[in-house]
This record gives structure tokens, sequence and C-alpha cells, in this order.
């Protein structure tokens, strides 16, 4: 509850397309570039400079300074260059001794915060720094001491008195902790998953890398805990980099959005192709992502072939996603009563991707191809919390109710129910 991160981040970060190698005119191309492209006037704000850009050694007085040779300006004049076109600045720095690139052996130095954390703050707060991310980069420390280290930075961000989005990662090189807690009592933004990278599944459940598919299965039921000010983080995004088919990047854009995920883009802004336009600048995505509710789609059935994902929104208007993670086309079909909408005879949808509208008295149906997302933003009637019904290998078959003992047809079980049978985010 610093103020910021109210609905989900949006932004652009170096590391998908260049990981270490980055350097000041790279970074002032890209804010140059999130302006000429309309990827500003649509919505994005946050130029995130990731791992790599510091000088290996602390200045005589402790202070992290920008590596001169790829940084000559100085962070400063880089935050300067940034918000003089009406972006935001974001930096990268981890809680212990050294960053990703520096524990793996990629880039000189132990520039970690341990011991300087106030000083860190003070100093990303006069670079002009308005997002940081803080990544873990280490095996060591239980769930409790990442808390702990973690909340320390928090504290001393707050302590600048500048508003500075706070975005965490508490699984590099390290047991996934990310899904295992609501972390919005420590951070804006937290990372659900291990790495991103340029694929649809690995077959990862969560380890490194991660495809799209495999992050939306961790970052589908962690919906509970998105609220303003605090998001899971289903790590930044892979669309325009080739390889994912144009139905996949859309259909990763679309879920993203859905889920309430900071949309940080992680192309090279400077050569985007129509396509990739048309999929980043969505407005009506953006607007789902973006509503002021700050819910996280949840999802109203699913099954190994397909996901219906119900996000409310704050006019009452429901947005419904119908993802298709089959090999074949496949019709999927909802009703306006599973995503929360009751009480009129007619609704209307608006097809996200193409704008047009259609009626309907309560069936939502597409047809979608493989690995494809149809998102529909549904008016009319009033308007519930869609809810995920217990997972059918839960409820007793006797009785359709869950967790039901002894298991009678007629009357109620005589065991506590302890769990609401919804999985991950018991
Ligand atoms: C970790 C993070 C990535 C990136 C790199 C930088 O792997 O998860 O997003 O920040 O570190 O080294």
């Amino acid at each position: 509850d610093n103020g910021v991160g109210r609905t989900p981040p949006m932004g652009w970060n170096s590391w998908n397309t260049f990981f270490c190698n980055i350097n000041e005119s790279l970074i002032r191309g890209m804010a140059d570039a999130m302006v000429s492209s309309g990827m500003r006037d649509a919505g994005y704000q946050y130029v995130v400079v990731d791992d790599c850009w510091m000088n290996p050694n602390r200045d005589a007085s402790g202070n992290l300074q920008g590596d001169p040779s790829r940084f000559p300006s100085g962070m400063k004049a880089l935050g300067d260059y940034i918000h003089a076109r009406g972006l935001k600045f974001g930096i990268y720095q981890v809680p212990l001794d050294r960053t990703c690139a520096q524990y793996s052996g990629s880039y000189p130095g132990a520039t970690g915060a341990l011991g300087h954390e106030a000083q860190d703050a003070r100093q990303f707060a006069a670079w002009g720094v308005d997002y940081l991310k803080y990544d873990w980069c280490s095996p060591t420390g239980t769930i409790s001491e990442q808390v702990a280290t973690f909340a320390k930075m928090r504290d001393a961000l707050a302590a600048t008195g500048r508003p500075i989005l706070y975005s965490i990662n508490p699984n590099s090189f390290h047991a996934k902790t990310g899904p295992q807690r609501d972390w919005g009592d420590v951070a804006n933004i937290w990372r659900t998953t291990e790495d991103i990278t340029l694929a649809w599944d690995t077959g990862q459940s969560n380890g490194y890398p991660m495809g799209v598919k495999n992050i939306v299965d961790v970052t589908v039921p962690l919906a509970g805990y998105a609220r303003p000010g605090a998001f899971n983080d289903p790590d930044m995004m892979e669309v325009g980099r080739g390889t994912l088919t144009d139905t996949e990047q859309r259909s990763h854009f679309a879920l993203w959005a859905m889920m309430a995920a900071p949309l940080i883009a992680g192309n090279d802004l400077r050569s985007m192709s129509a396509a990739t336009q048309t999929i980043l600048k969505n407005p009506r995505l953006i607007a789902i992502n973006q509503d002021t509710l700050g819910r996280q789609g949840v999802q109203v059935a699913g099954d190994a072939n397909q996901r219906v994902l119900a996000k409310r929104l704050a006019n009452g208007d429901v947005a419904v996603a119908l993802f298709n993670q089959s090999a074949s086309t496949r019709t999927i079909s909802t009703t306006a009563a599973a995503i929360g909408k009751t009480g009129a005879s007619s609704y209307s949808l608006v097809d996200a991707w193409t704008g047009a509208t259609t009626t309907t008295s309560g069936t939502i149906s597409a047809s979608v191809p493989s690995h494809g997302t149809i998102v529909y933003r549904v008016s009319g009637g009033t308007t519930g919390d869609p809810t995920t019904p217990p997972s059918s290998s839960l409820v007793s078959a006797a009785s359709g109710r869950c967790l039901d003992v002894p298991n009678s047809t007629t009357a109620n079980g005589t065991q506590p129910v302890i769990w609401d049978c919804n999985g991950a985010a018991n």
C-alpha cells in the first residue's frame, strides 16, 4: 500500500531481448521508440533497465554507480532522459551480494544491496527511479528469511518518500517460493515462476526455463492474491520476438491481460511489425488489464484441453477468456451465469480482438484455434463474483458435495469441511 501499482504496471524491460548487452544509447533509443510507436499513448510507462547496468565497484562512499563504459552519462541523466519523454524509470538490484548475472559469472562484481539497503534506496530515489526490480539470485534463505529481506528494501524505499513501484522475484536460483504465498504485504508485484523463454511449452512445471503455457498453469490458481497495489507477475512478455505463432502471441497477451499481469514488453520496440503492434496496443485488452477493480481472472471451468477465465470489471462488465490449450481447434462454451452475469434476457459481447459486438441470451461460445484465446467483454444484467467450482476429483460422486463424509446421497456429511477444494490457492 505505497500508493503505486494500483493497476498492473505497463512498460518495457531490457532483459528478454538484450540480456546483459545494454548501454545508455540502447535504453534511450527504446524510450524514444516507446513514444514514436504509440506504446506510451497506449499506456506503457516504465522503461526498466535490467541486470548489468552497474559499475562492478561501488564508489569510495559505498554508493552504486552506473558502469562507466555502458552508461557514461550516469544513471541520473538516463532517468532525466526517460522522464523528459513522459515515461518512468525502472532499475534492477538484488537483496544479497550478487546480481543473477554476477552469480552466474557472466558479469563482474558483487554489488548487491546486502548491508546497503537504505543507501541504495536513497541512491535510486536521487536518480529519479520509479520502479525497482529486486531479484533474489541465490539458492540460500528460507521463505521467511526472504520475506524479511524483501521487506527491508520495501521499508527503505518507503523511507525515501519517493513513490517507487516494488517488483520482486523470490525464485531466481532458489526454490520456487513465488507461488507459495501472497506477497502483497511485501511488494507491488511478485514473480510467480522461473524465467520465461521464447517458447510455448517447455514441459517445466516451475523450473528453468518456462513457456507461456507453463506460466499460465502456475499463475491461474493464484487469482485470489491480486488486488490494487498487489499483483502476481508471470514475467515479462515474449510478444514480438518471433518463434511463437501469431495465435500464440495473441494468447500470451490476452492471458496476461486477463491475469491482471504486469504488461512489460520484452521485444525490441525500435523494429516492431504491424502484427506485434496490433497485439501490444490492443486497447480493449489493455482496458481489461488496467481495470481499476484490480481483479485477476478466475478460472470458472477448465481441463487439460481448455480454460475459461472470468475477470470482473469495475463498471459491472465481466471479461471472459476462452483459452484452447489443446492441439486442435475446439468449440469452447460457457454461460453468462458461470461468469457471474445474471438477471437479463440478453447480454452483449464485445470481441476484444475484432471489436465486433454480438448478443446472447446466455451461452457464450466460440471456435478457438489450437493455443488460441478469444476474449469477450460481457455487459448486461447484474454482476456477481465469478468462482472456481471444486475440482471434480474432490467432489463426492454420491452427494455432489466436496469432501463429503460419509458420502451419503441425502444427508450432509459428518466431517468439518476444511478446504474449499479450489486447489493451489488453498
Ligand atoms: C533473473 C531474473 C530475470 C533477469 C535476470 C538478470 O534470471 O528472473 O528476469 O532479471 O535474472 O540476470
